[in-house]
């Protein structure tokens, strides 16, 4: 534990995270969605959002526009900024956790070493990782922000998939298709799996 003061001490809840558990009717866990820009993650999170609220469970999404406008407003996209917003997001996501939340998180996260570290800082059954595997061609293709475009003129410096690099996940949890199926579906097969997995009773 990286403490900067050794007066720092971690102090015990007076709700434990079992009772939150028993209250919400089921456990806490990040749904860390992980993909290309443009490859819909943000769109997929939202929609298992909405399809795990409606189920009544307690939820919550943490995506660049709550995050990298606020918290991580200071980071931008060189290596180093990276692995700092998926290091703060993982800690956040750890809170939201705690607090007993089924919490979608939709950031490009290249890195699988970053990946990792937030793996092993959540624990075992508590990170479930979804890629969101859309070739880059489709994303280019789509590009709904009109960045690919820019990155391609060299108006954008360290895009990822272009100028900086995307690695794939070898084992996620979830693999989605998204060329091969509606959002629908894709957002269906993420909530069938936590079912599955006894995440949602
Ligand atoms: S990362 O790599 O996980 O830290 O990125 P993330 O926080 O998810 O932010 C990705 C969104 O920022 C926009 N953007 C860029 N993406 C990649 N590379 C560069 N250089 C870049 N500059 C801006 C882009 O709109 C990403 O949004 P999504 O939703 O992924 O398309």
């Amino acid at each position: 534990v990286n403490v900067k003061s050794s007066d720092v001490q971690w102090h015990q809840a007076s709700v434990s995270h079992d009772e939150r558990t028993q209250a919400n009717g089921h456990k806490g866990a990040v749904l860390w969605f992980t993909g290309l820009s443009g490859s819909g993650k943000s769109t997929i999170a939202n929609a298992v959002d909405r399809l795990l609220h409606d189920k009544g469970c307690k939820t919550y999404v943490l995506d660049g526009d709550n995050v990298r406008h606020g918290l991580n407003g200071d980071l931008g996209f060189s290596d180093e900024d990276r692995v700092e917003n998926i290091r703060r997001i993982g800690e956040v996501a750890k809170l939201f956790v705690d607090a007993g939340l089924l919490v979608s998180t939709a950031f490009i996260s290249p890195f699988s070493a970053d990946r990792k570290m937030v793996r092993d800082l959540l624990g075992a059954g508590q990170f479930i990782e979804i890629f969101i595997d859309t070739p880059l061609d489709v994303c280019e293709q789509r590009d709904p922000k009109g960045l690919y475009k820019k990155a391609r003129a060299g108006e954008i410096k360290h895009f990822t998939g272009i100028d900086s690099a995307y690695e794939a996940p070898g084992s996620p949890e979830v693999h989605v298709n998204t060329a091969e199926q509606s959002v629908q579906q894709c957002a269906e097969q993420v909530v069938d799996y936590l079912a599955q997995q006894g995440l949602l009773s």
